[in-house]
């Protein structure tokens, strides 16, 4: 008989010590400290489970043996497109999007020669969120376009599994959003109770809302702790992989850092989305270092909803579902570019100092609005918001230097419209066009014109793209093409762009809109006077 090792494991992180400690030295709660038996021989555990083998027995088991296949045997050319399926309507095409074009319900793998399935293996999903941003609604309209089919194949029943709500609560849920498709409504938090009752429904998709109120038998610690939290998402993974039904899963982003979140568990699953209340903007020049958060501030916007991809084993990461909450559920949003701009914007009122930039945010674009004000001043000071100072001050020292404007002794506010935080330098242009709009005392102009202050307002239908270097030269952006179509397709009559991208831009989709290329700051200058 093999030697048993007794050990000290925590109920709530799984920290394991040679001894007994009063309060865990991992995570510090005290009285967690359990004792545990681990038999040398399998590795196995009484009372409790590490990675939980003898748990998983009352899984379905799959019929005939796995083997490892040669690579050549395994049919890569299968098309994925295949295996996605598309959801239908606005809402259906914003989630499908996200997903990176359609929902993958796993992955088929079969034998070059015969064609015969020898692997079939469910996908995972984890959609997280803080508590109360709208992932039960989410999910429930996802069950109902899945279960709705898809235009080739037949209609399967999706079922909606809570833990945390009676089938009467989802019930009156789903009647609030006109749902009367093919949904099955459960409410458990025994995961073994759940995946036995799924399993002889055989549907096309199964959702757990949420992971943090699910347990399995013989497994340490209450719901929501990180054992029941890792184990149970392991088991609806061998679920998945073994009966082939999609499992979606539900999970809260605690507000006090994310110890029993959906953190732990991105590794498990194929696909993780983060549904949030505002928008993330990459910084161009970091890359892929820095990620500032910018909450969208305003009556406007507080109602949409963001939906990302942050790890997608079947498709790309960077797009972006812009969603806004209704009183009957989640419905796309179809203008998301123009969502930042000001009302007064689209209804043609002009105002001096506004110029309008074009951002990206995953293959995206965004229209903001970036206003200048400047005042006459002995301190020249410069009060900015929602754009790096250095930035701006860098900015404002080029058009002092390059385009002659008397900025020394004015002082300048800048803004960002609805409080994003303009990261790119692509908004570079707009912000010295506003600057300009807002300070016109050019020697130029003053010859011109003989007026002793100037304000002049950018008509509300051009936009700028573009990044300027320090000697006032207009330097390309990346995704100029996609920029400037999207401003075309918001009916702009104008864009102004860096001259070396006009000559790279086709004439396509550009008819209507006159694309200005322009070398410095001195051209557009010209052109904004
Ligand atoms: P919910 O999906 O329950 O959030 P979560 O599951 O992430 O905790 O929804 C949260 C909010 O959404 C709730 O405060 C009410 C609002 N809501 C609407 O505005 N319209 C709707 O049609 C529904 C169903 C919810
Ligand atoms: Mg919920």
């Amino acid at each position: 008989k093999s030697k048993e090792k007794v050990q000290w494991v925590c109920s709530n992180c799984g920290y394991s010590a040679g001894q007994w400690w009063g309060v865990c030295r991992s995570c510090n709660v005290s009285g967690t400290m359990k004792e545990a038996k681990f038999s040398d021989a399998d590795g196995v555990v009484s009372g409790f489970s590490v990675l939980g083998d003898g748990v998983g027995s009352w899984l379905p088991q799959q019929e005939g043996e796995l083997r490892p296949l040669r690579l050549a045997e395994v049919n890569r050319g299968l098309d994925h497109q295949h295996w996605r399926i598309p959801l239908s309507g606005p809402f259906g095409d914003e989630i499908s999007r996200v997903l990176g074009g359609g929902f993958v319900p796993g992955i088929k793998n079969f034998l070059a020669e015969n064609c015969e399935w020898v692997v079939i293996i469910g996908s995972l999903t984890l959609i997280g969120g803080d508590p109360g941003v709208g992932k039960s609604t989410l999910l429930l309209q996802i069950a109902a376009i899945i279960a709705e089919g898809h235009s080739d194949g037949e209609a399967s029943p999706v079922v909606y599994v809570s833990g945390e709500e009676s089938v009467e609560q989802i019930g009156n849920r789903a009647d609030r959003l006109k749902i009367e498709s093919n949904i099955y409504l459960y409410s458990s938090n025994d995961v073994e109770d759940i995946l036995k009752k799924v399993q002889y429904l055989s549907p096309g998709a199964l959702i757990v809302d949420s992971i943090q109120t699910v347990y399995l038998k013989g497994i340490m610690g209450s719901p929501g702790g990180i054992m029941q939290v890792k184990e149970c998402t392991s088991a609806l993974l061998r679920f998945a992989k073994k009966t082939n039904i999609p499992v979606l899963l539900i999970g809260h982003v605690t507000k006090s850092g994310d110890i029993a979140g959906p953190r732990v568990l991105e590794h498990i699953v194929d696909v993780v989305l983060y549904m949030e209340v505002g928008i993330l903007l990459q910084l161009s020049f970091f890359e892929h270092l820095v990620i500032t958060y910018a909450s969208i501030n305003g009556e406007k916007c507080s109602s949409h909803r963001m939906l990302r991809a942050v790890k997608n084993r079947f498709g790309s990461t960077d797009e972006l579902g812009v969603f806004e909450m209704s009183h009957s559920g989640l419905q796309a949003v179809s203008n998301a570019s123009e969502m930042f701009l000001s009302e007064q914007h689209l209804d043609s009122e002009i105002l001096a100092g506004l110029a309008v930039a074009v951002i990206m945010d995953g293959s995206r674009t965004f229209l903001i609005e970036i206003q200048a004000l400047c005042l006459s001043s002995s301190t020249g000071s410069r009060q900015v918001n929602g754009i790096q100072l250095n930035r701006a001050d860098m900015i404002i020292s080029v058009l002092i230097k390059q385009a002659g404007l008397r900025l020394r002794e004015h002082a300048v506010f800048l803004n960002v419209v609805s409080g994003l935080t303009l990261t790119e330098t692509a908004g570079d242009l707009a912000i010295a066009a506003a600057i300009c709009s807002s300070q016109v005392e050019h020697i130029v102009a003053l010859l011109l014109l003989f007026l002793p202050c100037l304000e002049i307002p950018i008509p509300n239908d051009i936009a700028f793209i573009g990044e300027i270097g320090l000697g006032g030269e207009l330097r390309m952006v990346h995704r100029m093409d996609k920029r400037v179509y999207t401003v075309a397709k918001l009916g702009f009559r104008m864009c102004i762009v860096p001259k070396v991208a006009e000559k790279a831009l086709g004439t396509e989709g550009l008819e209507k809109m006159k694309v200005v290329g322009c070398r410095n700051l001195k051209e557009i200058f010209n052109l904004v006077r």
